[in-house]
């Protein structure tokens, strides 16, 4: 049965270590199409995301093996081009980077559209448009892409607004391109940065001028090792449940400048925040008080982060209103929220909420993966038991 069932606790008190992240992991997998020899990535978080995207490296010849439960290797010594027109492009989102992947290792790339998490319409125009200025010739018919040969020679890539793996794309297929491509308006997430460091790693000559990405193709043939960045995001997740449920965590291995605007908004709802280099720990003993916040793309609040927040505005002092740029479609968590007697009011992308002391456990449906978060963080919370249908989203 896809469900869970949770009951509330009182206080969350412990240390633990936080796993490499989702959204950095997955680039880096694209990435490996283009890598010549033996890589190994530690700290692979264990998601089906993951298991996704080996597939369709498998698919093209690019073998993947664990070493330990965290530790990944990736051999691309027998990779060949292959078509990735079955639907299991749906199932992750990151399948588009296959585009870029593609076109820079073999020069053509034919692919099925990719899914990803309900979140609204989630088109893809910022990535064609990407590989046609880089000179490819790209065809869209019937849930297929097909393109064909980069240019060679410099060129500029530019994109009109924020798209993480949209800019993960641009450099994939600019690593490998004969010439020096500029990424402008790149986005200015970690996890972009990991990617760069990465592909500096494996011999690409890449450099980062804030949001301008300057790539001069070339990889070079190296076997190179990399530890998956922290994830911000499994972090963030933790440190607000401790902000609604009261308690002390720890979390080490995660930078704290990743969660700035985060750890900000913490401490302005009442929040002690301690932090080193490689670590934060939360103390909260207090109700939370209300506060507005807006997502946006880093270093601004994520979006990734808005339906864990609006728990925590859920059971607030005051009103709060939440507003997500980002998604104006990530709502459907507001709703459930109120079958526990939350008082959300949805406006366009995002809700007011007029905080309450207590929430009442009932069955809710997951919808996405930040929803089961969201969702699970209330179950916590809520008197009696909270039952989560659809809760394999948690699971990417
Ligand atoms: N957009 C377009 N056209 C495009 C691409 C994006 O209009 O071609 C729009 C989107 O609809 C959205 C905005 O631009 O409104 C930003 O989308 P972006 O391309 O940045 O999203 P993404 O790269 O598909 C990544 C994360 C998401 C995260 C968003 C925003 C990965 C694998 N996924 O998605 O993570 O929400 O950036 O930060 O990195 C999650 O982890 O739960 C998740 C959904």
């Amino acid at each position: 049965m896809d469900s869970i069932d949770i009951g509330p606790i009182n206080k969350i008190e412990g240390h633990i270590e936080a796993s490499g992240a989702k959204n950095s992991i997955l680039l880096l997998l694209a990435a490996t199409v283009l890598a010549k020899k033996h890589v190994i990535f530690s700290r692979v978080p264990k998601i089906k995301d993951v298991e996704k995207m080996c597939f369709l490296l498998n698919a093209i010849g690019i073998r993947t093996s664990y070493l330990s439960s965290d530790v990944l290797l990736i051999d691309p010594s027998d990779a060949k081009y292959a078509d990735l027109t079955g639907y299991e492009c749906q199932e992750v989102r990151t399948s588009i980077l296959f585009l870029g992947g593609l076109l820079g290792r073999f020069g053509k790339a034919k692919l099925r559209t990719p899914g990803g998490c309900n979140l609204g319409k989630r088109p893809i125009d910022f990535h064609i448009n990407a590989m046609r200025m880089m000179g490819a010739e790209i065809n869209l018919e019937e849930g297929l892409i097909e393109a064909t040969s980069l240019n060679r020679g410099d060129c500029v890539v530019d994109f009109p607004k924020s798209t993480v793996t949209g800019t993960a794309n641009a450099i994939l297929a600019a690593a490998n391109r004969q010439g020096e491509t500029h990424i402008h308006g790149a986005v200015l997430e970690p996890e972009i940065d990991d990617l760069i460091v990465f592909l500096g790693k494996i011999g690409v000559d890449i450099r980062r001028l804030g949001i301008l990405i300057v790539v001069n193709g070339g990889v070079k043939a190296d076997s190179v090792e990399h530890q998956v960045m922290g994830d911000r995001i499994e972090v963030g997740t933790y440190l607000i449940a401790t902000a609604i449920i009261g308690g002390r965590l720890k979390v080490s291995g995660i930078n704290p400048v990743t969660l700035a605007e985060v750890l900000r908004c913490l401490k302005q709802v009442g929040a002690q925040i301690m932090t080193d280099e490689d670590s934060i720990e939360i103390k909260m003993d207090q109700r939370p008080k209300a506060l507005d916040i807006v997502t946006g793309a880093y270093p601004a609040f994520p979006t990734d982060l808005q339906p864990q927040w609006s728990v925590l505005s859920a059971i607030s002092d005051g009103i709060s209103s939440v507003q997500d740029q980002i998604y104006i479609h990530r709502t459907d968590h507001f709703e459930e929220l109120n079958k526990m007697g939350a008082q959300c009011q949805l406006m366009t992308g995002g809700a007011i909420i007029k905080g309450v002391e207590n929430l009442s456990g009932t069955t809710l449906v997951a919808r996405s993966l930040r929803s089961a978060a969201a969702m699970a963080l209330a179950g916590l919370k809520a008197q009696g038991i909270t039952k989560i249908l659809n809760i394999s989203h948690l699971y990417r």
